[in-house]
């Protein structure tokens, strides 16, 4: 069963959702090395900050990473439709619509989950980006403000009549923030009442849990998002369990090793050596979860300063992981992209003038815990 959003037809049922202050460029192009299909967006972008800042790195787009499209938000119909034409500018497959975040700073301002209370708002922020851009439009919501409130269907129902192709459903209200478990038995019943597409989203961390959202739903297809920390085979792994009802075993601790590295030096080339390492250790926390042992080498991850020191630390939780062999291994698969990083350190790639930087305090809502 393949999935069309509009003009774009999908070979995977498969989505790595928005997640600001993550799915960036680089993170984006871990995702691409073990999955060549799913669907992947950018961080949210706000509409506001794109038209003082319309050359941000946020909406910067690879050759190889499409079917992708750029999440934005806001909540003034015009300023909304004109950056939805500057991320089909950019190259964007299709353009997502943010009616979902529940962090306060996003909302207070009518934007993201707020609009779930300002339907007719919302209505005709999809209308006027529909008939402003040629891309198909899609649009993230939750299942309403709070308990008492849950409208998802009806503002499902809009959605799709103001013109959206697609809709992802995370099965959390605004209120619950990440608390609680995902509903999904609330995301079948939008499902059920619309016939565009739907992805469910909500507590995928195994195929396993791909598979029961997908059954309990409905959907047509899943987005994982905190799930693929660390964790980019998850979404392959999912993808041929679906296709197949195969389960691949998850990766070997060094391959994971290896991915850890290349995200972090990926980010320090990208970004530059401050922003890149920085961000780079909850990176590298997350890829090293599960491996036994790795706790101590987790707490001198979250200090490093340098690719260097990043190196030095997972050579020698490969060491104590897979022993001498286990290392080479290690070292043997870096040593490429070590060097080319070494022959173009930093270069520049952390252009500031042109960052958004998340408006979200990541600190605040990262609702993953790390052992
Ligand atoms: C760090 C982080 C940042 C997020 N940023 C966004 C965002 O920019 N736009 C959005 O629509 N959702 C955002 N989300 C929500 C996710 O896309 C997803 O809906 C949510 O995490 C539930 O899915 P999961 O259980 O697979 O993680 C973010 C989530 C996290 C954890």
């Amino acid at each position: 069963m393949s999935i069309s959003i509009g003009s774009l037809t999908l070979k995977s049922r498969v989505y790595v959702p928005p997640m600001a202050g993550v799915t960036d460029l680089v993170y984006r192009d871990m995702v691409r090395q073990v999955d060549p299909n799913c669907l992947l967006s950018t961080e949210m972008v706000s509409s506001r900050a794109l038209m003082h800042q319309p050359k941000t790195r946020i909406m910067d787009l690879s050759e190889n990473e499409h079917p992708i499209g750029i999440q934005i938000f806001g909540h003034e119909p015009d300023v909304m439709a004109q950056a939805a034409q500057m991320a089909e500018a950019r190259g964007a497959d299709f353009v997502d619509i943010n009616m979902g975040c529940p962090v306060p700073k996003i909302t207070k301002g009518k934007d993201g989950c707020a609009l779930m209370r300002e339907p007719e708002l919302a209505q005709e922020i999809i209308r006027s980006i529909c008939s402003a851009v040629n891309i198909p439009v899609t649009v993230k919501f939750r299942l309403g403000w709070d308990d008492t409130t849950r409208n998802a269907v009806e503002f499902g129902i809009m959605v799709e009549a103001a013109g959206a192709s697609a809709v992802t459903v995370h099965g959390r209200t605004r209120q619950q923030l990440y608390s609680g478990k995902a509903d999904w038995t609330w995301i079948a019943k939008v499902k059920k009442a619309l016939s565009i597409p739907v992805f469910g989203n909500g507590d995928v961390f195994e195929p396993e849990d791909a598979i029961r959202l997908l059954e309990a739903s409905g959907c047509d297809g899943v987005a994982v998002a905190r799930g693929s920390l660390g964790n980019p085979w998850l979404i392959p792994r999912i993808t041929k369990y679906i296709e197949t009802g195969i389960l691949d075993d998850p990766p070997e601790e060094m391959e994971k090793l290896v991915l850890a590295f290349k995200h972090a030096l990926g980010l320090i080339r990208y970004k530059g050596i401050r922003v890149g390492t920085n961000e780079s250790r909850r990176h590298l926390v997350h890829y090293t979860k599960g491996i036994q042992g790795a706790a101590p080498f987790r707490a001198r991850l979250t200090q490093i300063k340098s690719a260097g020191e990043a190196l030095e630390i997972l050579a020698e939780l490969a060491e104590q992981a897979g022993g001498p062999s286990g290392k080479a291994f290690f070292l043997l698969n870096v040593e490429k992209c070590y060097l080319e990083y070494c022959e173009h350190p930093g270069e520049g790639y952390g252009n500031a003038k042109h960052s958004l930087h998340s408006p979200v305090d990541l600190s605040a809502i990262t609702p993953v815990a790390i052992q």
